[in-house]
């Protein structure tokens, strides 16, 4: 006979393992990625949308900087799969990115995301080489103290 109090420890368990395993990825936040860029994604709304910005580290432009914005839009999962579009808006470039938003075991939070650069082509004959694709892996930006 198992008394009681072990009965209700071991259901108590049981409950929270599944809920462990299945951490909630959230895109909402502040992220930074393998190159230094940051990016800040707000709230997403009741249909998946969100909208952010996006400090660039790097340029194919010898144009000054600028914090450009983004909409996106992701699935309702735990590691939901998104897509955005940053129109940069100091060059006449525009950036998709695609991607999943993963969780760990202890919580920690990455995405693995892929990325097409078109850059501004003069003309139709130039543009075959307009296009550039890479990847990018971001993870959330904490303050130096945290
Ligand atoms: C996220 O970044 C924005 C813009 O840089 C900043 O205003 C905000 O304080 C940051 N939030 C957190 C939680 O770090
Ligand atoms: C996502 O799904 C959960 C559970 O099905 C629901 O409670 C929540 O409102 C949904 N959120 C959005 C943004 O659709
Ligand atoms: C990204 O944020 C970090 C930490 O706040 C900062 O050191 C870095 O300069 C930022 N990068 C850009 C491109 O703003
Ligand atoms: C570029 O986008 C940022 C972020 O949305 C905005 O704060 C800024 O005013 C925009 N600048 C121009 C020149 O459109």
């Amino acid at each position: 006979m198992v008394p009681t109090t072990s009965l209700l420890l071991l259901l108590g368990l049981a409950l929270l393992a599944p809920g462990l395993s299945a951490d909630q990825c959230v895109l909402t936040g502040n992220w930074t990625n393998d190159l230094g860029s940051n990016m800040t994604i707000g709230k997403l709304s009741s249909n998946g949308e969100f909208a952010g910005t996006y400090h660039t580290a790097v340029t194919t432009t010898k144009k000054e900087i600028k914090i450009s914005p983004l909409v996106g839009t992701q699935h309702n999962n735990t590691q939901p799969t998104f897509g955005f579009t940053v129109n940069w808006n100091f060059t006449d470039s525009t950036t998709v990115f695609t991607g999943q938003c993963f969780v760990d075991e202890h919580g920690k939070e990455t995405l693995k995301t892929m990325w097409l650069l078109r850059s501004h082509a003069d003309s139709i004959d130039d543009d075959w080489k307009a296009t550039r694709v890479g990847t990018d892996t971001f993870t959330r930006l904490r303050k130096r103290w945290e």
